[in-house]
């Protein structure tokens, strides 16, 4: 198949872009690099020696992103295009709001013009909220707490509006748990801007001495140590199961949990972390952050039964793999 991966240049996009051409597809990269840049393009090149096609562009905007559609045969769509930060949503809820609505609007419009049928879509386990775990699709959802999330529960509402007026069309929504790691090669991974959000990238920044300790938010949660449990996930397996939903897509929609059903607690990480690549991670204990929620895995089965997916690498990999990303790469100033 020919794929349009938007987002294909971002942390999960690239990965996904790699897994896409090793399983024989060709690919598409539509890509603003406001949140990436060109040096991931290159790295999809090296790995995989394939070549694509790249169009520099803002999904959100129709007529440029329509060139993608009439210059390429397009079969299926992997939509990642958007921005993500927790934080920054809640500040600028707006620019949230329109850009990843707008963007996922856009992309149907062409999608119902040039009959593209096959949507996998970049969704999140933000949408269960707190609820009980493991979270199994069918739970009902809880608002979210914030603008980044409501964007996820209301593009699922959109694309599933669009699958019911559409028989012909065929989408699967994955919510993603917490996709760390890197490609083994060193060559991608995560490389946020700034002071980072999420647990993995920052104890890789405090292991390199680029920030002098870890803040453990909250050690008096309901848990196995106190520290918050989330389901890491492999960025290369998250990868993988992309390309399995696209081989599986029927029409309709569907929607499946991608994670690893197990869950590790912030201090669990860190030890982890130190043991595999034998370096300390310096932390305190920190208030907890808000909005955070105690425990979050996956229940896993429908993924297994539905796209014969499951998760293949264990926290060691992922620690082993980011701290070879963190370890070639280099950050501004430095
Ligand atoms: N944590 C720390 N210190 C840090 C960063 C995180 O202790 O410096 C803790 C958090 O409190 C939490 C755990 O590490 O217990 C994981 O936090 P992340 O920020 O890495 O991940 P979250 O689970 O909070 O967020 C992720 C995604 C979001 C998504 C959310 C819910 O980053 O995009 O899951 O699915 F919305």
């Amino acid at each position: 198949m020919n794929i349009l991966v938007t987002g294909g240049a971002g942390y999960i996009g690239s990965h996904t872009c790699i897994a896409l051409l090793e399983a024989g597809h060709q690919v598409v990269i539509a890509d603003d690099f406001s949140n990436s840049d060109e040096k991931a393009l290159e790295a999809i090149g090296t790995i995989t020696g394939k070549d694509f096609k790249f169009y520099q562009v803002n999904v959100a905007r129709f007529h440029r992103l329509e060139k993608a559609f009439t210059e390429q045969k397009i079969d299926g769509v992997i939509h990642f295009a958007g921005f993500k930060a927790v934080g920054e949503s809640v500040e600028n809820p707006l620019d949230y709001y329109a850009n990843n609505l707008k963007s996922t609007i856009t992309l149907l419009k062409l999608c119902r013009k040039y009959k593209v049928q096959q949507f996998v879509f970049s969704s999140s386990a933000t949408v269960y909220g707190d609820g009980e775990v493991p979270f199994v699709e069918t739970q009902n959802l809880k608002p979210a707490t914030n603008p980044y999330g409501e964007t996820k529960v209301m593009n699922e509402k959109i694309l599933k509006d669009y699958a019911k007026a559409n028989p012909e069309f065929a989408v699967i929504l994955l919510r993603y748990f917490n996709p760390v790691g890197a490609h083994p090669s060193g060559l991608i991974g995560e490389h946020p801007r700034g002071i980072p959000n999420n647990l993995m990238p920052y104890i890789t920044q405090v292991a390199k001495g680029l920030r002098d300790q870890l803040y453990v938010f909250g050690d008096d949660y309901d848990t196995v140590d106190g520290t918050g449990v989330r389901d890491y996930i492999h960025v290369m397996d998250l990868a993988e199961g992309h390309v399995q939903a696209m081989e599986h897509l029927q029409k309709g929609w569907d929607v499946v949990n991608l994670g690893t059903g197990k869950g590790t607690s912030v201090l669990e990480l860190v030890r982890a972390f130190e043991k595999v690549n034998e370096i300390e991670v310096p932390y305190s204990i920190a208030p907890r952050r808000e909005g955070d929620i105690a425990l979050c895995y996956a229940d896993t089965q429908k993924a297994q039964r539905v796209l014969g997916w499951r998760a293949k690498r264990n926290v060691e990999d992922m620690c082993r793999d980011a701290w070879q990303f963190e370890k070639n790469n280099r950050h501004e100033g430095q």
